[in-house]
């Protein structure tokens, strides 16, 4: 908890959420509200042929305009511009997203494109540079991860480069979330526990922020109760609506905190791990936790509340040992889920990791580790560690 007198912050939740069963039967109506004709609805690859996204396209009714169905695992600058030009050649006048945080990170893009025109890239050199709304923007999500539908970021893969361009800005906040569960339920066990890490990570890094607050502190403590609770069932049994509601919900909470808060230190190793050697955000994430909130330790008192949340008895032990018995908890948690436990079982060669190291240097999420963390021979150690 931060009681300082110094305490200051702004918090923003402007993205409308509708949750339930069948709640995606509602589409058409909510693309009214935001005064939408002809829709381009985006999704990936494997979900573009789905029954999944013949329901939305059924629900859209006579406002369905056209499908983008080209989206990859860490979407690209060539997938996201070929979007925006298929989006004008339909006329669309607004987005639908159906999928994982790839998909939602591709519309947002699409969604400037077809406002503002160009490419890509024109948008990832600056913050918050865009000066009017967007294209409208609903986001169907069928993971329960990223909480890309409550986020004003886009990350989007720079193939040439060997970078994640970031975009970032208020104006690419999605205007409505439609949180169905029988969106995610055709998720397999792996890709259910590596996306719920990713939101228990998201949550952890808004509590250990330099930019941590109150509201986003509520959010994601709660948000890591019900990881904590619904993650391992999801992973046992994925056709259970409730269990799988409740991590949407659980994703979106983690969302909307580290969407205020932002993140730290794991996520920027975690982009970088994933650029180099297409580790999937998730999995590099929960590798990587543990390794980064070791980092903080020392100075991070507020892991009492991640071990709190965990369910950890914290009274009588100070913040250190509280923090220590989290870290071994997040731990024995990945290993229950089957996720692996190092980078060297997901093909990072050692030989990697200082080009890992010199790459995370660069990514804007270092800003807010509560450790300060700008020095490759310091992020080379820690990743040593997670090896
Ligand atoms: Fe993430």
């Amino acid at each position: 908890m931060d009681e300082s007198e110094s305490l200051q912050f702004v918090f923003r939740n402007p993205t409308k959420i509708v949750f339930g069963r069948n709640a995606v039967s509602d589409i058409a109506y909510e693309v009214e509200l935001l005064g939408g004709q002809r829709v381009l609805v985006v999704t990936d690859r494997d979900l573009a042929k789905s029954a999944m996204v013949e329901k939305v396209r059924k629900a859209l009714g006579s406002c369905y305009a056209g499908l983008y169905g080209e989206v990859v695992q860490d979407t690209g600058v060539e997938i996201v511009d070929r979007g925006g030009a298929f989006g004008k050649g339909v006329g669309a006048d607004t987005v639908v997203s159906v999928g994982g945080g790839s998909s939602i990170d591709t519309a947002k893009g699409i969604a400037i494109l077809l406002k503002e025109g160009g490419g890509i890239r024109d948008y990832a050199a600056q913050f918050n540079a865009l000066t009017r709304p967007q294209t409208p923007h609903i986001v169907i999500p069928t993971t329960a991860g990223t909480g890309s539908e409550v986020t004003y970021a886009a990350v989007i893969k720079d193939h040439e480069r060997k970078q994640k361009l970031l975009v970032v800005d208020n104006h690419i906040l999605p205007n409505t979330g439609i949180l169905d569960p029988e969106m995610t339920v055709g998720m397999p066990p792996g890709l259910t526990a590596a996306t719920g890490m990713d939101a228990l990570t998201h949550a952890v890094e808004a509590i250990h922020s330099e930019q941590h607050e109150p509201i986003a502190d509520a959010m994601a403590m709660h948000a890591i109760r019900l990881i904590r609770e619904f993650l391992p069932r999801a992973v046992e049994n994925g056709r259970d609506l409730v269990v799988r509601g409740q991590m949407l919900i659980a994703a979106n909470l983690a969302g909307v905190a580290f969407g205020n808060a932002q993140v730290g230190i794991v996520h920027a190793m975690a982009h970088s791990v994933g650029a180099r050697f297409g580790v999937p955000h998730g999995v590099a994430n929960s590798i990587l936790l543990p390794y980064g909130m070791r980092f903080n330790l020392d100075i991070c008192p507020r892991y009492v509340m991640v071990a709190q949340a965990l369910g950890i008895p914290v009274e009588g032990k100070s913040a250190e040992e509280a923090g220590l018995e989290a870290i071994e908890e997040i731990k024995r948690f990945t290993g229950r889920l089957g996720l692996p436990q190092r980078l060297r079982e997901v093909q990072v060669p050692e030989a990697g990791i200082r080009e890992v190291a010199e790459l995370t240097l660069y990514d804007g999420s270092l800003v807010y580790n509560p450790k300060p963390a700008f020095d490759a021979e310091v992020i080379e150690s820690v990743l040593r560690e997670a090896w």
